[in-house]
């Protein structure tokens, strides 16, 4: 990791041996500029988590205080994943789009026509499955992790907005506008969470491109969201 995390110092050591061991696999797998991109994510994902350790925290204890079983190993998993996340988050990239629609249409992952065949979007759809198959991994917090990486959903806990942001902001990204966000990722999470969607909201109208049709929904979702965070 090049970003030096406490997040990352708490993980065990079978924990980084895992996700070394994940690079080292990716590294083979993956174009460079692809790889580079997963590292950045997962590195600027870690980042935010440290900044934002008390909210991610926060849900943990909640979602365990159902279940009555909190301990600082569920936040220590919690981080572990979130980390595990930002590594295959695009890892359904490595195949191309057809292939992608065939595993989609053979295997039954509901899918609608426009999600199927919208190429920016369908690798967060399908990543789950193929980290199951191709990782062993069958996790519903890193699988809705992925999933929402791309458009969004309306049920984004805290550490699927730090992936969603991560994906957007991490070193190797450079766009206008990327710097002033990258600092309001270090100020609050919501506010950052809307003007990164925003700004994906536009780059995709810009391009003559079609919306999913949830984003309005979204939209209204993350800015209701923000009213409780003010
Ligand atoms: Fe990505």
């Amino acid at each position: 990791m090049n970003y030096t995390s406490s997040i990352y110092n708490c993980l065990d050591s079978e924990q980084k041996s895992y996700i070394e061991s994940l690079k080292e696999i990716l590294e083979k797998k993956m174009p460079a500029d692809l790889f580079a991109h997963s590292c950045g994510t997962m590195d600027f994902s870690a980042r935010l988590a440290d900044r934002y350790y008390d909210l991610l925290r926060q849900e943990v204890c909640a979602e365990s205080k159902v279940r009555k079983d909190f301990t600082s190993h569920s936040l220590r998993m919690r981080f572990y994943k979130l980390l595990v996340a930002g590594m295959l988050h695009d890892y359904a990239k490595i195949y191309d789009d057809g292939t992608l629609a065939a595993i989609a249409k053979q295997h039954g992952t509901a899918l609608s026509d426009f999600e199927i065949s919208c190429r920016p979007i369908i690798h967060g759809y399908i990543g789950p499955f193929l980290i199951q198959r191709d990782f062993g991994i069958y996790d519903s917090d890193i699988e809705n992790s992925i999933r929402s990486h791309t458009t969004g959903s309306l049920r984004m806990g805290v550490a699927d907005r730090i992936l969603y942001i991560a994906d957007k902001l991490e070193p190797t990204r450079d766009y206008r506008g990327v710097r002033k966000l990258r600092k309001l990722s270090m100020k609050s999470l919501d506010l950052c969470l809307l003007e990164v969607y925003k700004s994906n909201i536009i780059y995709v109208i810009m391009r003559n491109h079609a919306l999913h049709p949830d984003t309005s929904k979204i939209w209204n979702y993350i800015c209701g969201g923000l009213k409780n965070a003010i």
